[in-house]
């Protein structure tokens, strides 16, 4: 096979970006095309000021702006790049159904439908098309067969690539990956694939499988990732009644190499775009097959990390003495995990949404997250009118201005900034008792106690 010359990516969010991003930069000779339906997305992209990049990750501005425009390029011309290119990256999302069969758990394929059936329209010549959006098992199958009934003769090779970056150290990640998953049927393709990563990837950290175990694994690594938050979150509670502290807990099981220290930090829940996702759709595949101990036994994981965000927003509103109702509680942070502008699942806006029901009065500051994306949340879920959330709810761009008069801070984002701030002078400002309720232990107890602020961790 020869050598890839001209590689397009469908889908330029938070994978597609980042991920063609780095692979542009470090393989300067293939011309790489990223392109999406979104237009404000793909002007984004483009924009001189690499501020205004669509996603916010440390180091993506730099990658940007060494490889765009020389070999990295993002385009609303979805057909042109695809007729041009020898290798189809499909980085669509995949989000759970919000309608029919599988509403609620399964995976929401028309995206990657609609994609399909564009290669077929459009290709003359033959291509390698590469799943990189997360799929239930067996997608590929689908996949071919739209492919293959086009008609017009043009040979299509499917190859299953993962995505296991994580937002906030997307580019670190990408750079030096624990591994890259290649799944796929014929030789030739995969050694296309593989020539790709080679560049900057050592051979070894490059595996290959077949088709079906590597869409599997991608599911099944971010339900182990997220069971074991839900694990250390299920212990937390139990430290909290108990005198024990998690931390202590977990520093003491993580040192035990068979268990290991990375996953074990207790937080008000887990969010982001893909644990529940790909749970749900894990637990929704195992129930398609009639598994439904294997359905019941994944499904713990989500409905104890529901738990958690319930319980931390009910421990609020007891601590404050069973009322929240017209009180000021400033959150800090929205974003489901620090360095990232991502809210996609953030347990803020599960924790809020609770508060608001008890008609508290929030204001958020997050350093990333936008006030129009913190509404767009709340006016998701459609608890209440948009007019509701204006009422109860204010975004505000300075920490200080959050949390001047507030009755409790909630600390819902792990963001380094907010343990740098002033904690003496925010006392003075704030109502007594002055709550802090740290939902991700990010905070310094002793101090804060010693200001003689009323400190509440999870776990503790
Ligand atoms: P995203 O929503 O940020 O980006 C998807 C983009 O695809 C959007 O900009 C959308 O406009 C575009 N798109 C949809 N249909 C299109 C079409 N027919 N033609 C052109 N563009 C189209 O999603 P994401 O977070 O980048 O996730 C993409 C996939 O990667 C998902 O399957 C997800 O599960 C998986 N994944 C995500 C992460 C993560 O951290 N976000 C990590 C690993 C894997
Ligand atoms: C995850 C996987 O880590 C990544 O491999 C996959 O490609 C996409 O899904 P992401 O969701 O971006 O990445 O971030 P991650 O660091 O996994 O955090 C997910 C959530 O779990 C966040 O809300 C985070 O705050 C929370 N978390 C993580 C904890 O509460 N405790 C932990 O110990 C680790």
């Amino acid at each position: 096979m020869k050598p890839i010359k001209k590689i397009t990516c469908i889908g330029a969010g938070y994978v597609g970006g980042p991920t063609m991003a780095v692979i542009a930069q470090k393989n300067p000779n293939i011309q790489v095309t990223v392109v999406d339906l979104n237009r404000a997305r793909i002007a984004a992209w483009n924009d001189h000021d690499l501020n205004n990049l669509p996603v916010y990750e440390p180091g993506l501005d730099a990658v940007v702006n060494e490889a765009r425009g020389r070999n990295l390029f993002f385009s609303t011309e979805v057909e042109k790049a695809i007729d041009e290119a020898d290798m189809i990256f499909i980085s669509v999302n995949t989000p759970t159904k919000t309608y029919g069969k599988g509403k609620g758990q399964a995976a929401d394929l028309k995206f990657i439908e609609l994609c399909a059936r564009q290669i077929a329209a459009v290709a003359k010549e033959d291509k390698i098309v590469v799943e990189k959006s997360t799929l239930p098992v067996r997608t590929a199958e689908a996949l071919k067969s739209i492919l293959d009934n086009t008609g017009n003769g043009v040979n299509f090779q499917i190859l299953s690539n993962p995505e296991f970056l994580a937002e906030g150290t997307a580019v670190t990640d990408l750079h030096n990956p624990d591994r890259v998953l290649i799944g796929g049927e014929d030789e030739q393709a995969i050694e296309a694939l593989v020539q790709v990563y080679e560049a900057w990837v050592p051979r070894e950290r490059i595996l290959t499988t077949n088709l079906w175990s590597s869409e599997l694994s991608k599911l099944v690594a971010n339900a182990f990732l997220a069971q074991r938050v839900s694990s250390i979150n299920a212990i937390s509670e139990l430290c909290e009644v108990t005198g024990a502290n998690v931390d202590e807990v977990a520093r003491a099981i993580g040192q035990d190499s068979r268990i290991g220290p990375k996953f074990l930090k207790a937080s008000v829940g887990f969010g982001g775009s893909c644990f529940q996702k790909d749970i749900l759709n894990l637990v929704y595949i195992a129930r398609t097959y009639n598994l439904h101990a294997v359905a019941d036994y994944w499904e713990q994981v989500i409905i104890m990390n529901d738990h958690q965000k319930t319980r931390f927003a009910e421990k609020i509103i007891q601590t404050m003495y069973n009322t929240v109702n017209g009180k000021h509680i400033a959150f800090l942070g929205w974003a489901f995990k620090k360095d990232t502008n991502d809210t996609r699942e953030s347990a803020a806006i599960y924790v809020a949404d609770h508060l608001l029901d008890e008609e508290a009065h929030v204001v958020v500051y997050d350093p990333k997250v936008s006030a129009e994306q913190i509404y767009k949340d709340l006016d998701y879920l459609g608890t209440r009118s948009p007019e509701d959330n204006r009422r109860l709810i204010k975004v505000v761009d300075n920490p200080y201005e959050a949390l001047d008069a507030a009755h409790a801070v909630a600390v819902l984002t792990e963001w380094d900034e907010f343990k740098g701030y002033d904690w003496a002078k925010i006392k003075e400002g704030m109502k007594r008792p002055s709550f802090v309720f740290d939902g991700r232990k990010l905070l310094d107890r002793k101090e804060l106690n010693r200001l003689g602020f009323a400190y509440y961790a999870i776990g503790e």
